[in-house]
């Protein structure tokens, strides 16, 4: 089939390099001229394992392309997908739909008779509805096909979903979408056919929930700290209870990225215009407990350092929201950096994928080319992102490089036992 991608960003990009390897003719467009001319030639503008691969394949043979031209796009295809972002807007915890406003203008501006829209961007229900008036004037129809990729592991989850849920405006299923998931669909992956609102619910729904998971843990964390418990002993235990699973059941310094933190704050903001906020109260609690660890990391960091960082030195490992990601958008690594920074410590931060985009967003604070140079005279080491890399330290390399042997594990993945047994002083969030 021939589709169009709007919008080229993680989501984007891996929708369209996973649409050729569907055997589809794809076009991407993009506003963006420098992201557009990387993807021309074959490179992904962010990291994400798979992808220059799977990229550079499709481009090769031309079954990919990409332009700055929404027209040029729309002309060259009968499937449009709209993969632009909603990010939060500014001061106010409602989404910001301009982009989305703004593709599905220039998409309707050029719609054939008979061809389908795809939205895949995260919106508050009821925006579908609202769009599918225009979709339809075209001629047209309007279908909305949410996306529950992880950073890190979007090609995985984008050839081989968990389920594939459409929202319509009938409730049947749309052919030329069937038709361009047939491969995905006849390995028997779960389809939901269903109306816009319960589409555009489906993955606010799920996003809360996985939120909701880490928070109710992370809560349980802070109990630990007051009663002596260990929160990964108390994980590991409740896990095993299949009603409850093991997954997104790990405390730590909390959710980030570029969905969780804002997409709980748009719904609420929804449920706020609906007048169903209480329905959502919850997730006041649910930012907040994750939040509240940040601030709690930066306890510990002071504590280890006698009750004053002014003029100490911090080791940062990790500035991404997450290992496997160059993404810091509202990374916790990135927040206790600069929090620990503006209590008077020269924080050195080191991250092996996210460097050049956290010296982008936090350009005050000072860079280091490997974890041990970030931890060279360090009074105490915050462990912030769980890249393997750094698990793998051995505590004996940065005891030689330290000033004081004391180490803070925001990710609860580190051998409190081996780093006791090198000299550290160990901590670790809702652990004794
Ligand atoms: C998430 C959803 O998983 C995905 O379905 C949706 O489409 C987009 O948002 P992503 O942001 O890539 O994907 O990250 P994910 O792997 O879900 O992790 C989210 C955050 O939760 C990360 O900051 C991670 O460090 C944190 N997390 C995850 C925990 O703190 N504890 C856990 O047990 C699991």
């Amino acid at each position: 089939m021939r589709i169009s991608v709007i919008g080229t960003g993680y989501l984007g990009a891996t929708h369209a390099a996973a649409m050729a390897e569907l055997g589809h003719t794809v076009v991407g467009a993009d506003i963006d001229p420098a992201k557009v001319a990387r993807l021309e030639q074959g490179q992904v503008p962010f990291f994400e394992p798979g992808l220059p691969g799977l990229l550079s394949k499709h481009v090769a043979t031309g079954a990919l392309r990409f332009t700055t031209s929404v027209d040029d796009a729309v002309d060259s295809a009968d499937l449009h997908f709209v993969c632009v972002g909603t990010p939060q807007k500014p001061g106010e915890f409602a989404a910001d739909l301009r982009f989305v406003d703004a593709a599905f203008a220039a998409v309707c501006g050029r719609l054939r008779r008979g061809s389908v829209v795809v939205g895949k961007s995260t919106v508050p229900v009821g925006t579908a509805a609202r769009l599918a008036h225009l979709v339809e004037e075209r001629g047209a129809d309007l279908v909305w096909n949410p996306e529950f990729l992880r950073e890190g592991l979007a090609v995985n989850d984008t050839l081989r979903p968990d389920r594939v849920v459409l929202g319509t405006r009938d409730g049947e299923p749309s052919k030329p979408l069937l038709s361009a998931y047939a491969a995905i669909l006849e390995r028997g992956t779960p389809l939901i056919v269903t109306d816009y609102a319960t589409a555009e619910l489906v993955k606010v729904a799920a996003n809360s929930f996985l939120a909701t998971k880490i928070s109710f843990i992370n809560a349980m964390a802070e109990i630990c700290e007051v009663t002596g418990a260990d929160v990964t002993e108390l994980a590991a235990a409740i896990g095993h209870d299949e009603r409850i699973g093991h997954r997104f059941l790990h405390a730590g310094l909390g959710f980030g990225g570029g969905c969780l933190p804002k997409d709980i704050r748009a719904f609420m903001a929804r449920a706020n215009e609906l007048g169903v906020d209480q329905a959502v109260s919850f997730l006041k609690s649910v930012d907040d407990i994750n939040l509240r660890r940040r601030a709690r990391m930066v306890d510990l960091a002071r504590e280890l350092c006698s009750g004053s960082l002014a003029g100490r030195r911090v080791g940062v490992l990790g500035a991404s929201f997450k290992p496997n990601s160059d993404d810091v958008r509202d990374s916790p690594a990135l927040d206790v950096a600069h929090a620990v920074q503006r209590e008077g410590a020269a924080v050195r931060v080191y991250d092996p994928e996210a460097m050049i985009n956290a010296k982008d967003t936090h350009p005050t604070l000072a860079y280091s080319p490997s974890a041990i140079e970030a931890c060279r005279g360090a009074d105490v080491v915050l462990h912030l992102t769980e890249w393997e890399e750094f698990r793998a330290i051995a505590p004996d390399d940065l005891s030689t490089v330290v000033d004081s042997r004391n180490i803070v594990d925001g990710r609860n993945v580190l051998d409190p036992d081996r780093w006791r047994d090198s000299g550290w002083t160990f901590r670790a969030l809702g652990r004794r």
